[in-house]
């Protein structure tokens, strides 16, 4: 009886964690879509707990304490380090995969060898293996992305790495399919630390060569992983639950990572292979061109005669939280009859979706944030571009420079509008280390300052002129 009550609260979760994935599409339903992301996991947990097979309480208990006195200080980050947190949390996955995988095999082999199916051994090796590269992998990315000093920011690569690492893990997996065939033999035993010892250290070696701008894609693949990892572990427990879970998290870490990859004009086995992500030095000698600066009250002029205003939001605008005066802005424009959009660029900031949940915290309608591709089209008939700490996602480098880094990558063409201002700090570059253009065209002015001031100021003179 409890089993069925059990298997029904399983399908009820599954479907949940579907709906989640579904309703996260769109901002307007995001908000539901994590309830029932919750939701889901505490029937998860709940239910399993209640098989009759759990005996030991107590571990469960202290278990659950030290995941909410985890996870509380870990819901607390700012949003910029939400994808260190995120890779910490796969890091987690990938461990309690890895070492389930581990209890389990050690188990089996005392209970005898009618236990070590082939089917419950292939789970067990694609557990071990995938749970345990993701754990040091995800802890190695986690470290890069939080900046800690003695872990190597930029990729690390040498002679030979790719051949080096897929004979690592080569290895990990011929010992794992001997494993399979030969699950209690003399030197299964010692098989399979060795595996375990060849993961561990395969993690780090997938992740030291990579860096920069493509750390998060690759976290976005180790989600991938820790998915997959779930999916054996689901087999080996027979637990068709994790198994659903598993599948839609590595499923939609691989259909991020390709999202991110186009967005990027990357290639997506470069990111597998690694070797790549080597951030270019600014290029020194370069001639030395003059940037146009403008004040508070003429850019207001320019801004109060215009009909259609894009702001371009970037990394910049979420480093200053310039979200809640840029929509004070949006009102001030709004207000004067002129039509204001939001260019989202699917990689402007530092993780997926990044301006959208920092222009939905400042409760800018959806309906006015605008795709890039949507967007672009009404570029040439843009009055005023007001780009806000976006600098990469702007850049027409992109377009027309076959040597730059970026070259391919598309971008928000800023460029074409009328008049363009750009908030920035300084004349230093953005993440990709590169002079942009757009900022010395003849049509656009620089507005130096952080963005939350520089915004402020032009809300205080926009309301200013109109006497609120
Ligand atoms: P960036 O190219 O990084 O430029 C951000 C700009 O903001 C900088 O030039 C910086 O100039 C300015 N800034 C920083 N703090 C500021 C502040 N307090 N006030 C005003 N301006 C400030 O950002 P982007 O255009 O959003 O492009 C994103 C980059 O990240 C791309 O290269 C992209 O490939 C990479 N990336 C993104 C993702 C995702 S998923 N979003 C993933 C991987 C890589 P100053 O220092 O002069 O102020």
């Amino acid at each position: 009886m409890m089993h069925s009550i059990v298997q029904f609260a399983y399908l009820v979760a599954s479907a949940l964690f579907i709906l989640a994935l579904y309703w996260m599409n769109d901002p307007k339903t995001a908000r539901r879509g994590v309830v029932s992301g919750a939701v889901a996991m505490g029937i998860a947990v709940l239910s399993t707990w209640a098989l009759p097979q759990v005996v030991h309480h107590l571990w469960l208990i202290i278990a659950a304490v030290a995941g909410v006195a985890v996870g509380i200080p870990l819901s607390r980050v700012s949003l910029t380090a939400v994808p260190q947190r995120t890779a910490l949390s796969h890091a987690f996955g990938g461990l309690a995969a890895g070492l389930v995988g581990t209890a389990k095999y050690y188990l089996w082999v005392g209970e005898g060898p009618e236990q070590l199916t082939t089917l419950r051994m292939i789970a067990i090796v694609a557990e071990i293996i995938l749970g345990f590269l993701t754990f040091t992998g995800s802890l190695l990315a986690a470290g890069k992305l939080q900046g800690i000093s003695w872990i190597p920011q930029r990729p690390v690569t040498f002679k030979g790495q790719n051949f080096m690492n897929l004979g690592l893990l080569g290895i990990a997996v011929a010992l794992g399919v001997l494993l399979v065939v030969q699950p209690t033999g003399p030197w299964s035993a010692y098989a399979f630390p060795v595996i375990i010892v060849l993961a561990l250290l395969f993690g780090v070696l997938l992740i030291i060569p990579i860096g920069g701008a493509d750390m998060p894609t690759v976290i976005s693949i180790l989600n991938a992983y820790a998915g997959l990892s779930a999916v054996a572990m689901g087999f080996v427990l027979d637990n068709k639950l994790l198994i659903v879970a598993g599948a839609l998290d590595g499923s939609s870490g691989f259909i991020l990572s390709l999202i991110m990859c186009r967005a990027m004009n990357r290639s997506f086995t470069n990111v597998l292979f690694g070797g790549f992500g080597q951030i270019a030095a600014p290029v020194a000698g370069a001639e030395v061109r003059q940037y146009k600066s403008e004040t508070i009250e003429s850019a207001t002029q320019v801004l109060e005669q215009a009909s259609l205003v894009v702001i371009i939001p970037g990394y910049g605008m979420a480093v200053a939280q310039a979200q809640h005066r840029v929509r004070e802005l949006y009102d001030q424009l709004v207000r004067r009859g002129i039509t204001v959009k939001f260019a989202i660029h699917p990689v402007a900031g530092r993780m997926p979706g990044h301006m959208n949940v920092l222009l939905a915290e400042a409760n800018i309608p959806y309906t006015d944030l605008v795709e890039m591709d949507d967007i672009n089209r009404d570029m040439p008939q843009c009055d005023v571009a007001l780009v806000i700490g976006a600098n990469d996602v702007v850049n027409p480098a992109a377009r027309n420079q076959k040597d730059s880094p970026i070259y391919g990558m598309p971008i928000i063409e800023a460029d074409k509008a009328r008049t363009v201002y750009a908030i920035k700090r300084s004349k230093n570059p953005g993440f990709a280390g590169i002079d942009n253009d757009l900022y010395f065209q003849d049509r656009t002015y620089m507005l130096f300052g952080d963005a939350k001031a520089v915004v402020g100021e032009l809300v205080k003179s926009l309301a200013g002129d109109s006497g609120h």
